[in-house]
C-alpha cells in the first residue's frame, strides 16, 4: 500500500478556495498519498478565529512540516502584518524557489526555462519599519531598515548553487544592487562569489548582474538566464515579471522550503478582481502541487501531473481566459481531471 503523507492544506482568500478545490479534485484523480488537515489563514482566520493566523494552523504545520496553500490576503498599508511572511519566520522558511517553464509555446516569449531562488527571511521584508511625526504629520518621514546576514546569504546561495547542480543546470546568475545598496546587497554578492570559489568553482558557472539590468535583460533576451538568486524584495518584484515571460500569473508555482517545513503555493496573490467568478487559472497552485509531490519523492505522479497539465493545455486546447482561452476554472478542472484518468 502506498505510504500516506500527512498535509496541511490552507484554502487561503479570494481566489484561493476554487484553485485549492481544482488542485484537490486533480490530485484525487491522480490518486496523490496525502492526508490533509484542513486549516483556515489569512482573512478566512481573522473571520473564522480572529487571527490572520490562527494557532491551529500553525501547530498543524508543525506536525506535518507540509502544506498547500492558497493566497492569503494582506491589508495595504495599515492593517495586520502578512500572514505569508509570518509562516516564513515561524517556519524558517529560507529558500523561496519560484521556476518558470514555457507551457504554452506562441506568446510573447517561447522555450523559457528559469529558476529565480529568492531569500526568504531577511532584506527588506523584515518589518522593521516605522513613522516619524514633524509639526502634527504623523507620517512626515517613512523609515526601514533592511538586514541581511552573512548566515543568511550563504544558506540562501548555497541552496541555490545545490539546486542548480542537483537539476542540471548550467549556471547561476548572483542578482544584487551593490552599487548603491553597498553593504545591504553588498555582503549577498560578496557572500556569493566568494562561497563560488570556495565549493563550487568548476561545478556549476556563476556571474552577476545588478537588479535593474537584470530587469531590462529579462525583457530582452531572458535565455541567457538559468537560476536567478537574490535577496528578498529583488525576488519578489523578478519572479512576477519571470512569470510574465510564460502566461503569466496563473502558469507560475512557488515552494517556500526551511529547515522546519515546505510550504507549497502559487506565486500569485488573492486575485479579488476576479475571485467567485470562476475565472481564475489553477494551474499554478497545480503546478506547486507538483513540486510538492516532488519533495515528498513523488516524481512519478509529478510527472503524470505536469504532463495532464500541457496536454489540457496544449492537446485539449482547454484553457482559461488570462491565456486567451474560453473555459472557466470549473471546465478546465474537468478536463484536467479527465486527462488524469485517461493519462
Ligand atoms: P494578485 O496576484 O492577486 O493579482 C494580480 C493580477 O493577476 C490580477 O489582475 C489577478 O486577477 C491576476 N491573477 C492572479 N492570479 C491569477 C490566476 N490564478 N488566474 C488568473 N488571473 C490571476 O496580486 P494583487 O492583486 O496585488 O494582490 C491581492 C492580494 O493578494 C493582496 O492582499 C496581497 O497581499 C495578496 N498576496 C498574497 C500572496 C500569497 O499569499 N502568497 C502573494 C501575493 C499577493
Amino acid at each position: 500500500m502506498t505510504q500516506r503523507i500527512p498535509a496541511t492544506l490552507i484554502p487561503g482568500d479570494g481566489i484561493g478556495p476554487e484553485i485549492v478545490d481544482a488542485t484537490l479534485a486533480v490530485l484525487d484523480a491522480l490518486g496523490a498519498p496525502f492526508d490533509w488537515e484542513h486549516q483556515v489563514a489569512g482573512l478566512a482566520g481573522v473571520k473564522a478565529a480572529g487571527d490572520p493566523l490562527p494557532q491551529a494552523a500553525l501547530d498543524s504545520i508543525r506536525r506535518t512540516r507540509l502544506a498547500l496553500k492558497g493566497p492569503l490576503e494582506t491589508p495595504s498599508g495599515g492593517g495586520y502584518r502578512s500572514s505569508n511572511v509570518r509562516l516564513r519566520e515561524e517556519f524558517k522558511l529560507y529558500a523561496n524557489l519560484r521556476p518558470a517553464r514555457t507551457i504554452v509555446p506562441g506568446g510573447r516569449f517561447d522555450k523559457i526555462d528559469l529558476v529565480v531562488v529568492r531569500e526568504n527571511l531577511e532584506g527588506l521584508y523584515i518589518g522593521h519599519e516605522h513613522y516619524v511625526e514633524i509639526d502634527g504629520d504623523p507620517h512626515a518621514v517613512a523609515m526601514a531598515t533592511g538586514i541581511n546576514t552573512r548566515a543568511g546569504c550563504r544558506r540562501i546561495l548555497e541552496y541555490a548553487f545545490e539546486h542548480a547542480i542537483a537539476t542540471g543546470r548550467k549556471k547561476v546568475t548572483i542578482v544584487h544592487k551593490a552599487n548603491i545598496m553597498k553593504a545591504l546587497t553588498g555582503i549577498f554578492l560578496e557572500t556569493g562569489l566568494e562561497l563560488h570559489e570556495q565549493k563550487y568553482k568548476g561545478r556549476i558557472a556563476v556571474d552577476s548582474v545588478i537588479v535593474d539590468a537584470c530587469a531590462m535583460k529579462l525583457v530582452l533576451n531572458p535565455w541567457q538566464f538559468d537560476v536567478l538568486v537574490t535577496t528578498n524584495l529583488f525576488g519578489d518584484i523578478l519572479s512576477d515579471l519571470v512569470s510574465g515571460l510564460i502566461g503569466g500569473l496563473g502558469m507560475a508555482p512557488g515552494a517556500n522550503i526551511g529547515a522546519d517545513a515546505a510550504i507549497f503555493e502559487a506565486v500569485h496573490g488573492s486575485a479579488p478582481d476576479i475571485a467567485g467568478k470562476d475565472m481564475a487559472n489553477p494551474s499554478a497552485l497545480l503546478l506547486a502541487a507538483a513540486m510538492m509531490l516532488e519533495h515528498v519523492q513523488r516524481g512519478d505522479l509529478a510527472a503524470r501531473l505536469r504532463q495532464a497539465i500541457d496536454d489540457t493545455l496544449n492537446v485539449d486546447q482547454v484553457r482559461t481566459g488570462d491565456l486567451g482561452g474560453s473555459a472557466g476554472t470549473a471546465a478546465f478542472t474537468r478536463a484536467l481531471v479527465q486527462r488524469v484518468r485517461n493519462g
